[in-house]
């Protein structure tokens, strides 16, 4: 959604913002903004489009306290006026915000009711008005009064002409806040400030953390003070930024053989007793959106290859509509890379009233998901920043498969199976790379392109296919290679680029015989397997593994497809028209 930075020190308060809002942009990148507070008052630059330099408006402003945000648009459209800072009516006091104001309307008609200016269309400058309507309390007090009145979800920073305090408020919207002496940094997330520290303290809902000299956490509803700890993230920045990669999604694919690795590094108690819980629960749902639903198909039938126990999964977005037919005895199983996905915190929520479990495998540490959670496996991945998401998709197969091998009694067997896979991978990126270059200049002016397979295989069809749309924007279509027949066959016309992944399994065959029906309506083939057939037009060869390894692999050349057909269209590969990297609104 948006990303959100404020500082408070002894430093050049807009260079560290602009520094920062930088490592958000993945988060929405509409539109940006900076305000600040010199010895002239209110500072603010704002303007649509991409983070370029620290605002002219701005250069050579010498401040210690200021806030920033990039935009992913909800209510209002791309404009400057609906760029964030927004501020109240005499321009004194500027926030910035993450999430949506549901009851925006009515605060607004009642703001302006009682004279109120508003200069945009945005949800969010209902808060700057608010903080001034009660600023006769004092900063602090107004900043949590007008909070008290929000409906919805939101994480929002504010300061003050009049006051030297940085004020956050969270509420169902992520905020951290970085700690190093005397500076203190609040952000929705950590690469923001993580080249300047990595000693953190994750807000919760009802918080609001505020920052002078001293930074006090106190309750929203109450103003009392609340004892949180203290955390150390152990990613470093080098993690949070490209190397000598072109692009995030490059350097997170070739990250995939040493993160799978670190995956691999799992409490085996822990596993044991999640092992324990998802055989002996007589319902289990898994729930997930996007890529993680994809790997959570993968996981579903490992799962039930390995250990023999049958899995459910849905799209979270879709799950809120089947919770009241759960029995409190259903344990949910919830994936997400950021875990902080609106669509599967709410049913989460929604479960947890119930008395249902969750257990979750989560990336981000310290999220949203991950401490509401009652037993969270942790990817250990690194941060992920590009929108489209590689190594966490690897690192969620490979978390369901150590899974499987724990509730089959055979953790030290699927541990070693998967410590082999990492070579298989930096092979098949080394052994396809090459000749997915090439492909890419056939594919990048196609308007479709259709992935099919069978079994297990059938979610990484689908996977390759959103990667595909949601980064070179060529429409791609995902399904079962025997579903072709039943209709979007009718799509298939000379040229037409068909992706078969058909690895020499036990849908081989079969699989190859749907390429066919496609071969002769004059599709081109690309076959993804571990053997050469004429009927391919082009082969990308991924290496003979045990037959439920090869999801693992066979992913990899649709990462690289996905990749270079969007870099031979010249789109923005990282930060893709339209997406944001944490989806935090329904
Ligand atoms: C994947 O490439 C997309 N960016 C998107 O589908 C993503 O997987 C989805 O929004 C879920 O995100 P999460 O794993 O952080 O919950």
């Amino acid at each position: 959604m948006c990303g959100i930075i404020g500082y408070k020190g002894d430093k050049n308060a807009i260079d560290i913002v602009f520094q920062g809002i930088k490592r958000l942009e993945y988060r929405g990148y509409d539109s940006w903004g900076i305000a600040t507070v010199d010895d002239q008052g209110m500072q603010i630059a704002k303007t649509v489009g991409r983070i370029q330099s620290v605002p002219e408006a701005l250069e050579g402003v010498d401040s210690t306290i200021a806030i920033s945000h990039s935009r992913w648009a909800t209510h209002g459209g791309v404009t400057q006026e609906n760029a964030h800072p927004h501020t109240s009516c005499d321009g004194g006091i500027a926030i910035v915000h993450n999430g949506i104001i549901e009851n925006h309307k009515e605060l607004r008609r009642e703001l302006e009711s009682k004279g109120h200016t508003f200069k945009s269309e945005c949800d969010s400058e209902v808060i700057a008005h608010l903080i001034e309507e009660e600023q006769g309390r004092g900063f602090e007090e107004a900043v949590r009064h007008a909070a008290l009145k929000l409906k919805g979800s939101y994480a929002f920073l504010a300061i003050s002409k009049d006051s030297p305090l940085l004020i956050g408020v969270r509420h169902e919207s992520p905020l951290v806040i970085g700690f190093k002496d005397g500076e203190t940094f609040v952000a929705s997330d950590v690469p923001a400030f993580l080249e300047h520290t990595n000693k953190v303290m994750f807000l919760d809902d009802g918080e609001m953390v505020v920052t002078n000299s001293e930074v006090k956490v106190i309750s929203t509803s109450t103003g009392e003070k609340v004892e949180k700890e203290t955390r150390t993230v152990d990613w470093d920045i080098t993690q949070a930024t490209k190397g000598n990669y072109a692009h995030f999604m490059l350097k997170e694919i070739h990250e995939q053989p040493v993160e799978l690795l670190h995956t691999l590094m799992q409490d085996k108690k822990k596993l044991e007793q999640v092992a324990r819980r998802v055989h002996q629960a007589p319902r289990v749902c898994i729930i997930a959106c996007g890529t993680s639903r994809h790997a959570s198909l993968v996981g579903r039938y490992v799962i039930s290859e390995i250990s023999g126990k049958y899995c459910e999964v849905y799209n979270a977005s879709e799950f809120q509509y089947f919770v009241d037919k759960l029995g409190k005895d259903t344990l949910i199983i919830a994936v997400s890379q950021s875990g902080e996905t609106a669509d599967v915190l709410g049913p989460v929520r929604m479960c947890k009233e119930k008395g249902c479990k969750v257990i979750s495998l989560v990336n981000v540490v310290g999220s949203s998901l991950d401490r509401e959670s009652d037993v969270t496996l942790h990817l250990n991945c690194g941060p992920e920043i590009s929108v489209a998401s590689t190594k966490a998709f690897t690192a969620q197969v490979t978390m369901f498969y150590l899974l499987a091998y724990t509730m089959g009694y055979a953790y030290e067997d699927g541990y070693n199976r998967l410590r082999e896979i990492p070579l298989h991978i930096d092979y098949t990126i080394k052994n396809t790379e090459p000749a997915i270059r090439a492909l890419a200049d056939k594919l990048k002016d196609k308007e479709s392109a259709y992935y099919i397979a069978r079994g297990e295989n059938f979610a990484v069809a689908t996977e390759g296919a959103l990667k595909m749309k949601e980064i070179s924007y060529v429409h791609a279509e995902g399904m079962p290679a025997g579903e072709l027949k039943h209709g979007t066959l009718a799509l298939i016309e000379k040229g037409t680029p068909v992706i078969v992944i058909c690895p020499k399994d036990q849908t081989y065959g079969e699989t190859l015989a749907n390429a066919s029906e496609a071969k002769a309506r004059g599709a081109f083939i690309i076959g993804i397997s571990d053997e050469n057939n004429e009927l391919f037009d082009a082969w990308l060869e991924i290496p003979n593994v045990d037959y439920l390894f090869y999801p693992l692999l066979a992913n990899i050349p649709c990462q690289l497809l996905a990749y270079y057909t969007a870099v031979a269209k010249g789109t923005d590969v990282d930060k893709p028209r339209n997406l944001a990297k944490s989806v935090t609104v329904k």
